[in-house]
């Protein structure tokens, strides 16, 4: 009874929270800069060499010497390992680019005049690595020399805190973007009902205020050069409650295509060249709008019997949602005679997360025989560097090879290097295929 304490309350939620809160800026101060900001590390001629820029170090060094225009980086000691910053790795890789052997390739393929590639991370089921799959993927890639964007589509904000993004309200969130799909779509209802000469439903505030809301001003800057970010926070999870009521309100609306479409609207697929999501552990609105805005779809899981289990069961939700949703879109064009709805990606492929091959051979071996090809072949293996990171340094490619044992840091980078390259392949797959499709509609 004496360890009990009084009962607990509502009021005690609070200064709970508020302890957390405290705590968190904390933490989140060390190591910061003075003006707040988080600042990435410098890469090494060792590093560049051997994982960012494909030449060797010798002729690395040769080209800098000859060109010193080019940044030279700088040292900690006399004669010492030259550093430098992932900006100046992009202009060097410019450089390589335009000046160097055209049998390499120092610049990642990206046909031109093609949309970005929006990739979705999804999965019901909590912890299973969404987040830290999207964050590798999107800093993998900032590394091979592509410009990223991200977008938090979980109100826990989880992506959003390992970049830095600063989200007062969910008018920094996606929300005004889907209000604003709706606001238009309600709008291009009201001219009929006034044609039928019914009364319009007005547009309240949120709505009126939404509509002159563009992707391109939610777009925060993060310590990557190269990466950009569409924060969440909690009020994002408003968007659950608000969605149904638009949805009743205006029967005709596409919902699902409220991202894809105001993304598209706001030149953010010119802009980039990769779009990840990071959704929350539930197939809620936000969820089926991320998935359904996606080309690429990544479901990591665990290769455990509850992981497996649950991710089935995941499948088999996205099966009954957009089915319903198309059946009862394919009613009403078939009615008008219009083309019906079919949902399409160009990939889905589960993802193993996490995977212990001393304990898991097992399970992986018997998840595979029966995913086949939908199942990755790579497995992403469990490393000690990701828990092991500190407050300031999220994931593998934020943390200075110096602070670990060179032998694990390369086997840990090693794994989502692999997870990277097994995406990219889907990734510049996708890409080829609709440059073909292209070509061909064109002779
Ligand atoms: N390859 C890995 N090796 C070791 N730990 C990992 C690995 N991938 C993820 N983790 C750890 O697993 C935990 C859950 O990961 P993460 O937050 O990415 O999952 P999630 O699916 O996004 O969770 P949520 O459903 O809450 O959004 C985290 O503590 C993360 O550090
Ligand atoms: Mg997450």
């Amino acid at each position: 009874m004496a360890a009990l304490g009084g009962p607990a309350t509502t009021e005690g939620f609070g200064s709970i929270a508020r302890a957390c809160a405290a705590g968190r800026a904390d933490l989140a101060s060390r190591g910061l800069e003075e003006s707040g900001a988080r600042r990435l590390r410098l890469f090494s001629t060792w590093e560049i060499t051997r994982y960012l820029i494909p030449v060797a170090t010798g002729h690395f060094r040769r080209v800098l010497k000859e060109n010193p225009d080019l940044p030279q980086g700088r040292s900690e000691t006399e004669g010492g390992a030259k550093w430098f910053t992932l900006d100046e790795v992009l202009r060097l890789r410019a450089h390589f680019g335009a000046q160097g052997s055209k049998a390499k390739e120092y610049l990642p393929y990206r046909p031109k005049g093609q949309p970005a590639k929006i990739a979705a991370v999804a999965n019901f089921k909590g912890g299973v690595g969404k987040t830290s799959t999207a964050a590798h993927l999107a800093m993998s890639a900032a590394l091979d020399g592509y410009k990223v964007l991200v977008i938090d589509l979980d109100s826990q904000g989880s992506m959003t805190s390992i970049f830095g993004g600063r989200v007062a309200d969910e008018w920094q969130t996606v929300f005004p973007l889907l209000a604003r799909h709706y606001a238009q779509h309600l709008r291009s209802d009201n001219q009929r009902r006034l044609d039928r000469g019914e009364a319009p439903v007005p547009l309240d505030d949120t709505l009126s205020e939404a509509l002159d809301i563009r992707a391109t001003g939610l777009v925060q800057k993060t310590h990557w050069p190269n990466i950009d970010l569409i924060g969440a926070q909690l009020n994002l999870y408003w968007a659950e409650f608000q969605i149904p009521v638009w949805r009743m309100q205006g029967r005709g609306w596409k919902l699902w295509d409220a991202l894809t479409d105001t993304l598209a609207e706001d030149g953010i697929l010119e802009a980039y060249d990769l779009v990840l999501l990071d959704t929350p552990p539930a197939l809620g609105y936000l969820t089926i709008n991320g998935l359904a805005a996606a080309d690429l779809l990544l479901v990591p899981l665990g290769a455990s019997f509850l992981e497996f289990d649950s991710t089935g069961r995941f499948f088999d939700m996205l099966h009954s949602t957009f089915s319903s949703i198309e059946e009862a879109e394919n009613m009403a064009a078939r009615a008008l005679g219009r083309d019906g709805l079919a949902f399409q990606w160009d990939a889905v492929r589960a993802v193993v997360t996490r995977y212990d091959a001393g304990q898991q051979g097992e399970l992986a071996s018997l998840m595979q025989s029966y995913l086949g090809p939908t199942l990755s072949p790579h497995r992403q293996g469990y490393t000690a560097l990701i828990g092991q990171a500190g407050e300031q340094v999220q994931g593998i490619y934020e943390a200075d090879y110096r602070d670990f044992n060179r032998e694990t840091y390369v086997r840990g980078r090693e794994t989502f290097d692999a997870t990277y390259a097994a995406f990219k392949s889907l990734l510049i797959g996708a890409w080829r295929r609709d440059e073909r499709a292209l070509a061909e509609a064109a002779e």
